[in-house]
């Protein structure tokens, strides 16, 4: 592999879309918060899978519920969600999009809207920290609890579009696959449409959910994450992708975390180059970077070692995200002028004639 596109990788200014609050906090904020709760003897292998390790889905999500035992106030909350800000911002992510589903806590007093509110204030907070990044919030809604807590979770979700300046601007549907199915859930997101918030569906993550996927199309969502099993050679369907394709709908992909969680056999294996050689909208992202054990970076380089993409082309990646995100367009053209003005690019343009432009 070429030995420079590690630090080019974390050097370039990157995109980061598809990140569930509580699976992305670091091993060192895990500390801080195990040392809060020591009665709960949690160890550190209850909250993340280490590399080289696999579990299946089901395990993954019993790792989501020890780490809710340990965000579990406004206090932890804030915390944790200005780490992950921090460590996306030291990663040279610059804009992110952070997805977390609201909780009531009844042991702390945290109720949804407070949960909602300390992500804001948390995002806030790092803003007038001068933290070098551009946060989102996308508002989450865990098909585990059926029609009536998603419709609650959307008019949640329309309130804070309303009045937090920008900040929350669209949906997540998410939580095990298993579980649930999008059909119940479709007038809550229709509704979420309509007024005006961005969808980002997990939408195919395992091989059973074709039917739904065609529903959840007729929606339409804005971005699909993972779509591991749209397309007929895993046992999807033309349709599927026919209706992807057509409308533009951007893929969120997240190498390693597809492979740990076992939905996808090997890096070889995974569906990235399937809509890459399309000339489709892909996405790298990190989905769960605690749980996980990654990072932005580390998944640009995975793409590049496993699919031979070249600078230039994690360049263009990088870049094309921008389109992808959910950012108001005045946002999206400031990031574009940082990118084009960006070091990265400017040796670029020396080196190979300016060929992105
Ligand atoms: P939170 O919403 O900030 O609490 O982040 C953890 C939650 O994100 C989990 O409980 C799941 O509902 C969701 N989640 C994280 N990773 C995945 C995934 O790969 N598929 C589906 N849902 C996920
Ligand atoms: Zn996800």
């Amino acid at each position: 592999m070429d030995k420079e596109v590690e630090p080019f990788c974390r050097a370039l200014p990157k995109v980061e879309l598809h990140a569930h609050l509580n699976g992305s906090i670091s091993v060192a904020t895990m500390e801080r918060l195990i040392a809060r709760k020591p009665h709960l003897n949690i160890k550190h292998s209850m909250t993340a899978i280490h590399k080289g390790q696999r579990r299946t889905l089901d395990e993954c999500f019993q790792v989501f519920k020890v780490i809710h035992q340990l965000v579990d106030s406004e206090e932890d909350l804030l915390m944790a969600a200005k780490a992950v800000i921090r460590e996306f911002s030291e990663d040279g992510v610059r804009y992110l999009e952070l997805r977390s589903t609201p909780r009531v806590e009844t042991n702390t007093g945290l109720t949804k809207r407070k949960y909602v509110e300390t992500v804001i204030e948390a995002i806030r907070q790092c803003k007038q920290e001068d933290v070098d990044i551009d946060v989102r919030f996308l508002v989450a809604v865990d098909r585990r609890n059926g029609p009536e807590v998603a419709m609650e979770t959307v008019k949640l979700a329309e309130d804070y579009m309303l009045s937090s300046e920008g900040i929350v601007v669209g949906m997540d549907l998410s939580g095990d696959p298993m579980v649930g199915h999008g059909k119940d859930l479709l007038p809550a997101l229709q509704k979420a449409r309509n007024c005006g918030l961005k969808l980002a569906l997990h939408m195919s993550e395992v091989p059973c959910q074709k039917e739904e996927s065609e529903l959840l199309l007729t929606l339409p969502p804005d971005r699909i994450g993972h779509g591991t099993f749209l397309h007929p050679e895993v046992g999807g369907s033309w349709s599927l992708v026919h209706k992807v394709r057509e409308g533009n709908i951007p893929l969120e992909l997240c190498l390693t975390s597809n492979i740990m969680g076992k939905t996808v056999e090997s890096y070889e294996k995974h569906h990235f180059p399937y809509w890459y050689k399309l000339g489709h909208p892909c996405v790298l992202c990190t989905d769960d970077k605690g749980v996980f054990s990654t990072s932005l970076s580390q998944e640009y380089q995975l793409a590049a070692s496993t699919f031979g993409l070249d600078q230039e082309a994690l360049w263009i990646l990088s870049q094309q995200a921008i389109s992808c995100s959910f950012a108001p367009e005045a946002i999206k053209q400031q990031l574009e002028k940082r990118w084009a003005e960006h070091p990265l690019q400017l040796t670029y343009s020396q080196d190979s004639g300016a060929k992105r432009k």
